[in-house]
């Protein structure tokens, strides 16, 4: 009989949490106007809107908060941090930010002329905004097998080649700006890229001369899943992993606050050319501040360089994607349908099988987040239909490819008990699955609508 294997690690702090009455869940969902991002954390038992930035850090990246060296220039914690860096990438020139997108807002525009493409497997919302705010247009290229949840692939985060190397032609390379991969591919489920498709779309873009970059958040369990999914890995540790994945590209941005394992931060990274390097440096300085800080605090930038290493030690990483894989497996002998295999960070309900009688302008995955908020204080948020908005030209509601609702695992912060529970609760809702109603909304602001809107219930 195989072990159950147990998290490595202990806890040394705890921080309480209470799950308010039926009553007042009930009361706070309308205050919230149905949108569980008005919530006030304290009327929620489990938060599991985000894993960026609710990670626990460690006993020694605490320590690395009081040894913070808080100099405004050529800090002893910068000179760290990019030592740590460049150990994990091997990239010569390391800058930090104060998270992703002032990486994304500072390194991208330099390489992006008006009216040029950015290709991608599936941007992240916050790089498509800067894309599109430096006169950009992103485009997507992933695999059509990432919107089939039910049938399984190890890397469903992969690039279609064909269709890259056929819209490079198409477009003509002087209409591309450069080319992102996300690792893991967050918009598509957390779902890992294999080191193969990696190495395939750096060989493409480079017969054309379009510049590679890594959109690296969740850098360290994308390796993970190349070692235990991708023959020949095996047997590589998960830096050496990690590395070749960096190898295939020219420059990263990175929110640290995800695989970083710190509660803010981030990263931009070049391997080698100098130029690149230097004029980023001085856009830092308008957005981020000078150089050596980047926006952050000396105490953030020493738990950085701490938790860098600590975010890709092995036996971390099999817990974390373990937990996942486990919360997954809850869902699916429970009858949920669910992105699958699972990905990195979260798990991705299918709310358009699990709610078929909601339409997409109903959004059934927000339903389905307040009834699971209803049932058990739990939090998770809408991928779907109302993240994505309307049609700017005609103001029509789109309808995105899949209704997920993602239920998001913060780092270290919740034990596998707390997945049972989250399991428990929404297989509870789905018995009732026939009963929910949709949502429509009450109130839309004009931009990042998602994030403020009053919605209610249809009658
Ligand atoms: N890239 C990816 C793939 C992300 O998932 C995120 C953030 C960013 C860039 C931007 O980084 O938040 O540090 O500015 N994702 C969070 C999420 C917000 O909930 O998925 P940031």
């Amino acid at each position: 009989m195989s072990k159950v294997k147990a998290e490595p690690f202990k806890i040394k702090m705890v921080e309480p949490i209470n799950l308010v009455s039926r009553e007042r869940r009930e009361a706070a969902l309308k205050e919230a106007g149905y949108n569980p991002f008005s919530l006030k954390a304290e009327d929620i038992y489990i938060d599991i809107l985000t894993d960026s930035g609710t990670g626990a850090m460690s006993d020694r990246q605490w320590a690395g908060i009081m040894m913070g060296d808080e100099s405004y220039a050529g800090s002893r914690s910068y000179y760290k941090l990019v030592e740590s860096a460049q150990d994990i990438t091997n990239y010569k020139y390391i800058i930090p930010t104060h998270q992703g997108r002032g990486a994304e807002q500072v390194f991208f525009p330099q390489f992006i002329k008006k009216g040029q493409d950015v290709i991608g497997n599936m941007h992240f919302d916050t790089t498509m905004a800067h894309i599109e705010i430096a006169g950009g247009h992103a485009v997507n290229l992933i695999h059509d097998r990432a919107f089939d949840t039910m049938t399984p692939h190890p890397f469903k985060g992969d690039f279609d080649l064909e269709k890259l190397e056929s819209y490079i032609q198409k477009r003509g390379k002087e209409n591309i700006a450069f080319c992102i991969i996300t690792v893991t591919c967050n918009s598509a489920g957390g779902q890992p890229v294999s080191m193969a498709n990696i190495k395939a779309v750096s060989e493409i873009c480079k017969k054309y001369a379009v510049k590679v970059f890594i959109d690296a958040a969740r850098y360290a369990e994308n390796a993970y899943f190349i070692k235990i999914r991708e023959e020949g890995y095996g047997d590589k540790s998960i830096k050496e992993i990690v590395r070749e994945m960096f190898s295939y590209a020219e420059g990263f941005t990175m929110s640290a606050k995800k695989d970083g394992l710190v509660n803010i931060g981030g990263l931009i990274g070049v391997k080698e050319d100098e130029e690149v390097y230097r004029n980023t440096r001085s856009m830092l300085v308008p957005f981020e501040g000078f150089p050596t800080y980047g926006g952050l605090a000396g105490r953030d930038i020493e738990a950085l360089a701490v938790g860098l290493q600590e975010g890709v030690e092995e036996s971390y990483l099999e817990y974390r994607i373990g937990q996942i894989e486990y919360l997954g497996k809850r869902l699916m002998d429970g009858g949920v349908p669910i992105q699958y295999p699972t990905g990195g960070h979260a798990v991705f309900v299918d709310a358009k099988k699990l709610l078929p009688h909601i339409p997409y302008h109903q959004f059934p995955a927000q339903a389905l987040a307040n009834e699971l908020y209803l049932e058990g204080g739990i939090r998770a948020v809408e991928i779907g239909s109302f993240l994505l908005g309307r049609d700017v030209e005609t103001g029509e509601q789109l309808e995105s490819p899949m209704e997920l609702m993602r239920l998001t695992i913060p780092r270290r912060v919740y034990t596998d008990r707390h997945m049972d529970y989250i399991a428990d609760c929404l297989i509870a809702v789905k018995e009732r699955a026939a009963s929910i109603k949709g949502v429509e909304l009450e109130y839309e602001p004009k931009v990042l609508r998602h994030f403020t809107a009053k919605l209610r219930p249809v009658k």
